[in-house]
């Protein structure tokens, strides 16, 4: 019936009597009855797809246009009361009341009646009800819940946001899409990086646009739970860690803006800075101090490369254990910035006789990836060259795990199986004043595929050439020729014996 209504261009005359058919056929505004309230439209998330709205900018396709209706020009505004039963709307009175792209339900149903009252003679036709119980009447949005959101409670009320009849965008907006709408009154600027969600301008897929039950006008829940209604795997992952870095358990919007930042994954700081600033203070001038600095806190997600900054199964949120964490980039020959190559620790850690902390993948036992004082981020001294005057201090690396008297006691049966009878051979080589050897030249650190890791060869001082040690293990003894003498042997008298390290500096 509406859309014969429409089709009807006539003059002033006979919309009258055709607008008094169609009130004999109940389809004109001034209808007897108020319409009941509806049931309240159930929103779903879906419905704030940015597809549900209008694209910024697009031209308003009014069902005129869809439907090829006849234009005609607007007729004037009546002074006086018009005729009991004649139509509000048609072609030339309020005529987008039927064409708009989106019409609330008691307009299109032409019941005018259901919000304002009869006409007080001047064709004006007062509300029924004040502002917000217009609306409210039909739609118990407000007052129900904690929080309510500001601009319901101002002289427009609903119509800040709504038009009460008609809108080019869906939910009666008044602004082309939801984004829109919020930006008339929040400073929301996209930045570099933006949340999936946000950059759509999906303002109502987390806040509800009159009330809730939660702070800042949350859906999904507060704090964190709202953010773990769409992000369930984390959720997962926090409730089954053994440890939840606690910044992260209590508020995830203290390392992250729910909306957009110059960060990546919209961190309100860059990574480091996330983590240094404020909390990790003693890291920070740890770091900033040592002398011998990783490239692995500062390049690609810097503190991130290794920790997980939300919850893990493994001590300090380390993202994985260290020998994994540390083959993300030394799975290759590697150059430091001083131009000195680094050998490829993948292939290293294939080697058959792997040193026994290494073997289980802690790679923390010696070198703090932070950085430090000594040289190769080791955590302790240990001494660059591979000649030294000796002094047990050099070697604190070493001997947090095995026992110092090795390289103390000039004679012993126990203490080591490098000796010649009871000739000590470890303190032979290394506890020299002169040209005391450091343990480097006969053992490979992490691994090789010699017995007792030793070294295949010993780079020449000062040369690049390595000097072949070629050392051969007996069942009493060993020998080796190495470039600095000529073959010599060593004779136990007995078979090796098992010397475990004092600690085993196991994680
Ligand atoms: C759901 C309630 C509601 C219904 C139904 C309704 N109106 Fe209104 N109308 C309002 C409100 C509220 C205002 C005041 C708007 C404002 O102050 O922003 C208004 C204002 C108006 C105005 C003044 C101009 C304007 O747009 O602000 C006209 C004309 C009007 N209505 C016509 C109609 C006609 C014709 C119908 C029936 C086809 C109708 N209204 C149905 C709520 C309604
Ligand atoms: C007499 C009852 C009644 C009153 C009063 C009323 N509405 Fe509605 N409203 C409806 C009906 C019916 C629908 C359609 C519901 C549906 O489609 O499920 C509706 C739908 C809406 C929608 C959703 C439109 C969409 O695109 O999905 C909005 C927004 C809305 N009304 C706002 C208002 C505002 C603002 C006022 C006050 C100016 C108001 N309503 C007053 C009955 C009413
Ligand atoms: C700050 C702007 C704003 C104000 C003020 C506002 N609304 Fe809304 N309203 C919205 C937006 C945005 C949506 C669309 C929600 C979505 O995207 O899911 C909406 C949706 C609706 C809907 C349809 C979906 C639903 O929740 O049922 C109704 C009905 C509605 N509003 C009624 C009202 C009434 C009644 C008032 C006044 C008491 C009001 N609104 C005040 C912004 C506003
Ligand atoms: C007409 C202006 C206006 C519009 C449009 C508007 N807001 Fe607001 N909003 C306000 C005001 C005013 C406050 C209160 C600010 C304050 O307390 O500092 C507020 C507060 C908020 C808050 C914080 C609530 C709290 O408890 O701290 C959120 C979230 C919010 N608005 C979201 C939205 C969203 C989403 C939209 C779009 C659907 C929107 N606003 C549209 C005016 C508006
Ligand atoms: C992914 C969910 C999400 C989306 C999408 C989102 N917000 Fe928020 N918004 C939040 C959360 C969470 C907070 C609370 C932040 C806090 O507590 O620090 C918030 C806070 C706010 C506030 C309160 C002011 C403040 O910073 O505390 C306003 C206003 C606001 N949002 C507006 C918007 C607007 C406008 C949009 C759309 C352009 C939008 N939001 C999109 C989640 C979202
Ligand atoms: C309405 C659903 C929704 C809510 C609520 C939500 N997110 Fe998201 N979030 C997404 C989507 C969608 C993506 C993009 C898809 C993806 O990368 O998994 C995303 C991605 C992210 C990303 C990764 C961005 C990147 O660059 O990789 C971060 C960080 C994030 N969300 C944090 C949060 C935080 C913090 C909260 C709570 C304040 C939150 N999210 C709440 C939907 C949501
Ligand atoms: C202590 C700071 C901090 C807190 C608190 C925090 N995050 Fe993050 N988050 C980060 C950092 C740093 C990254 C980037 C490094 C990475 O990807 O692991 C990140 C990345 C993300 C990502 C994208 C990468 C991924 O792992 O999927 C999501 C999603 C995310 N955070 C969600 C959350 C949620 C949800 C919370 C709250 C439960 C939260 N974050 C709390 C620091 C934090
Ligand atoms: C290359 C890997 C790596 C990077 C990058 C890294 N860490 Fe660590 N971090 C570790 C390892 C491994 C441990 C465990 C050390 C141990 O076993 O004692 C650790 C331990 C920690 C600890 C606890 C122990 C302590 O010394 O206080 C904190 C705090 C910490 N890291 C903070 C940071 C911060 C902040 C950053 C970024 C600026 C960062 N880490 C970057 C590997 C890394
Ligand atoms: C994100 C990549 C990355 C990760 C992960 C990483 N490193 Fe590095 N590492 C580098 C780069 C690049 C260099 C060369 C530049 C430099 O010295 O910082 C380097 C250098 C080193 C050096 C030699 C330092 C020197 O000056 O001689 C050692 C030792 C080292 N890393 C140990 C580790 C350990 C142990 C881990 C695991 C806990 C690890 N790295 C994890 C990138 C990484
Ligand atoms: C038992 C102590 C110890 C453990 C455990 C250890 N390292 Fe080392 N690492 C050293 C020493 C000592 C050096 C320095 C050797 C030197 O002075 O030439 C070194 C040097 C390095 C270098 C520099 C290599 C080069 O070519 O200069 C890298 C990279 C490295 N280690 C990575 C690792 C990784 C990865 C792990 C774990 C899989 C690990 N380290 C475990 C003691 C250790
Ligand atoms: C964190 C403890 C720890 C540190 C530090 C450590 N080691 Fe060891 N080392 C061990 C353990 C554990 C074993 C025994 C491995 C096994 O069971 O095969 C071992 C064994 C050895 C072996 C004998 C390997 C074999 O096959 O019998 C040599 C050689 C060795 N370490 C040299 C060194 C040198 C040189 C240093 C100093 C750069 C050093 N270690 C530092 C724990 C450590
Ligand atoms: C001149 C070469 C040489 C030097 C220098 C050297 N070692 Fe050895 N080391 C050996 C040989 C050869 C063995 C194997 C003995 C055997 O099993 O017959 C050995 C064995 C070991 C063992 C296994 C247990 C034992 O003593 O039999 C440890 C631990 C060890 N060395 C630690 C060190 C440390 C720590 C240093 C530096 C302080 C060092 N070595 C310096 C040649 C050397």
């Amino acid at each position: 019936m509406r859309l014969a209504a429409a089709r009807n261009v006539v003059p002033r005359a006979t919309v009258i009597l055709v607008a008094a058919v169609m009130s004999l056929l109940g389809t004109a505004c001034e209808k007897s009855e108020s319409m009941p309230p509806p049931q309240r439209p159930a929103t779903t998330l879906s419905a704030a797809a940015p597809d549900e709205y209008l694209p910024a900018g697009a031209p308003a396709k009014t069902q005129a246009v869809a439907l090829n209706l006849p234009k005609v020009p607007p007729a004037r505004k009546p002074t006086s009361s018009l005729p009991k039963g004649t139509s509000c709307v048609t072609a030339e009175c309020h005529a987008t009341y039927q064409t708009a792209a989106h019409i609330h339900g008691p307009v299109s149903e032409k019941s005018c009646n259901s919000c304002h009252d009869e006409d007080t003679g001047t064709h004006h036709f007062p509300l029924k009800r004040a502002k917000t119980e217009t609306c409210t009447f039909c739609h118990p949005v407000n007052n129900t819940q904690a929080h309510q959101h500001a601009p319901l409670k101002t002289a427009q009320a609903c119509m800040t946001c709504h038009d009460p009849h008609v809108s080019q965008a869906k939910f009666l907006l008044k602004a082309d899409n939801v984004e829109q709408l919020c930006q008339k009154c929040h400073d929301t600027p996209l930045r570099k990086f933006a949340h999936d969600p946000f950059a759509k301008g999906q303002c109502t897929l987390c806040h509800e646009p009159h009330q809730s039950a939660n702070a800042k006008l949350l859906r999904g829940g507060e704090g964190n739970q709202h953010c773990f209604s769409c992000h369930g795997a984390m959720k997962v992952q926090f409730a089954s860690a053994t440890i939840v870095h606690k910044p992260a358990g209590e508020s995830c919007v203290t390392c992250h803006s729910p909306h957009s930042t110059d960060n990546s994954h919209q961190l309100k700081s860059p990574v480091d800075q996330t983590c240094l600033k404020g909390c990790h203070q003693k890291m920070a001038e740890h770091i900033a101090s040592a002398p011998d600095k990783h490239d692995a806190v500062k390049t690609g997600m810097a503190c991130a490369n290794c920790h997980n900054p939300h919850a893990s199964n493994e001590r300090h949120l380390l993202a994985d254990r260290t020998d994994r964490l540390c083959l993300k980039c030394h799975d290759k020959p590697m150059q430091t910035p001083d131009g000195r190559n680094l050998e490829n620790m993948k292939v290293v850690l294939a080697s058959s006789s792997l040193h026994g902390p290494v073997r289980v993948g802690n790679c923390s036992a010696c070198h703090d990836a932070h950085g430090g004082a000594n040289h190769a981020l080791l955590d302790k001294a240990f001494p660059e060259t591979f000649y030294t005057r000796f002094d047990i201090r050099k070697y604190e690396l070493c001997f947090q795990c095995h026992d110092p008297n090795m390289v103390l006691a000039p004679k012993t049966q126990s203490l080591t199986n490098f000796r010649n009878g009871d000739k000590n051979l470890h303190f032979v080589h290394v506890n020299r004043d002169d040209k005391g050897r450091t343990c480097k030249t006969c053992h490979e650190m992490h691994g090789s595929d010699l017995p007792n890791h030793m070294a295949s060869g010993v780079p020449f001082e000062g040369s690049k050439w390595a000097m072949p040690i070629d050392y051969q293990k007996t069942q009493t003894g060993g020998s080796c020729t190495p470039g600095c003498h000529k073959t010599k042997t060593y004779d136990r008298g007995s078979a090796p014996t098992l010397i475990l390290p004092t600690t085993r500096g196991a994680s």
